[in-house]
């Protein structure tokens, strides 16, 4: 079997070719990833070493090149990762958020129609269901939960599954989606909360909690994401949704004691900063369904996941010393100078 990720040099895509490429040596792997700011080929050094991996630096949202690609290699599976996936980001500069996120999946799901495929699966976010309040704590997002997004980042993830629905009542196409909550793990680009509290606490530097640092985020390890995925494209069934979330809620502010804690550095470094514009407050899974259907659960615990991440920064320190050296100087400059 041939199967073909999309943003596989970013942080979960990656993980995910990694777990194909031990659990299913058998099968050919293909990556198709214009490497933004957020796609790194090094991360895929590995990789790039088996025979049975090909990288293919092509923009999704690059028709010929994407039908090229498929007509050349005429994939079985596609798995759709990438994206522009940072809501700063997303608050700062819209639309480049619509062009990859909601019509790159057009392209993408036109060849998957014009060459055909057994599966399109589509990696969504728990994000397109917007926020839960923190006083009810008895409220999670269940598949049936109607679409009600905050970020320009959410609504393009939104537009997108809408899209991908379309595709599968329209014209038959035999997609899946899946809804994640936020995951943590290796080659987590670090921008985002936990890599970037684990830099700058080594770093000595402030660590800029949005807000009061109450909001709750559902945290899950990479690697039972990618396990997820991998069942909904071998198991799950077509034109369906797969909420995916191990029940792990921590508020932003006991994640980053934690590191400070685990890191051996001083909580005074915690600094509080101006909110993030429409910052959802609380996400929270229900993943009754992928466990019922498809027997999935969670196998890394948040205390030993957390543990493992950090030290894997320790360990691969010029990963994301080199990436904060370069561009992202500007980027945290403009993000966090005034704030
Ligand atoms: P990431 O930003 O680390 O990686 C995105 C990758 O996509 C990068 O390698 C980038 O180069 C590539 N890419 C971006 N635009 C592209 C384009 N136009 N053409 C080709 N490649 C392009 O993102 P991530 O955190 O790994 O997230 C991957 C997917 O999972 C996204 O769709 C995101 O919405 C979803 N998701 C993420 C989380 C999370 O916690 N990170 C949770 C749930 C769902
Ligand atoms: P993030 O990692 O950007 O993921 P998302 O917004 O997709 O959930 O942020 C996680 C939480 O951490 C979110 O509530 C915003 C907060 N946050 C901070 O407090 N400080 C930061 O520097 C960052 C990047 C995030």
């Amino acid at each position: 079997m041939t199967i073909l990720v999309t943003g596989g040099a970013g942080f979960i895509g990656s993980n995910f070719i990694y777990y194909l490429l031990k659990e299913h040596p058998e099968d050919r792997v293909l990556c198709v990833d214009c490497l933004t700011y957020a796609g790194n080929l090094s991360t895929l050094k590995e990789a790039l070493e088996k025979p049975n991996f090909r990288f293919f630096k092509t923009n999704i949202c690059d028709r010929e090149g994407v039908y090229e690609i498929f007509e050349a290699e005429k994939p079985d599976i596609v798995v759709n990762f990438a994206a522009e996936s940072h809501v700063d980001r997303s608050i700062e500069t819209p639309e480049i958020f619509l062009q990859t996120n909601i019509l790159g999946t057009q392209v993408l799901m036109d060849a998957c129609r014009k060459y055909g495929i057994q599966r399109y699966h589509q990696v969504s976010t728990d994000e397109v269901y917007g926020d839960l309040p923190l006083d009810r704590p008895d409220l999670f997002f269940t598949e049936k939960t109607p679409l009600h997004t905050s970020s320009p980042y959410s609504a393009s993830k939104a537009s997108a599954d809408l899209l991908v629905g379309a595709y599968h009542r329209t014209y038959g196409l035999p997609v899946t989606i899946s809804r994640c909550s936020n995951n943590y793990g290796p080659y987590h680009f670090p921008e985002k909360l936990i890599p970037l509290m684990i830099a700058n606490a080594l770093n000595d530097k402030p660590l800029p909690v949005y807000g009061t640092g109450e909001n709750v985020r559902d945290w899950l390890y990479v690697e039972d994401h990618c396990r997820a995925i991998d069942l909904i494209i071998r198991k799950g069934t077509e034109g369906e949704v797969y909420n995916v979330g191990g029940h792990n809620e921590m508020k932003n502010l006991d994640i980053v004691k934690l590191i400070c804690d685990a890191l051996g550095k001083p909580q005074s470094l915690i600094t509080f900063v101006t909110d993030r514009k429409g910052h959802d407050m609380r996400y929270a899974i229900d993943p009754t369904k992928i466990h019922n259907e498809l027997g999935w659960l969670p196998e890394t615990k948040f205390a030993d996941g957390i543990q493992k991440t950090i030290k894997w920064y320790l360990d691969n320190k010029p990963w994301w010393e080199t990436i904060i050296s370069g561009e992202y100087v500007h980027y945290y400059e403009k993000m966090y100078g005034n704030r």
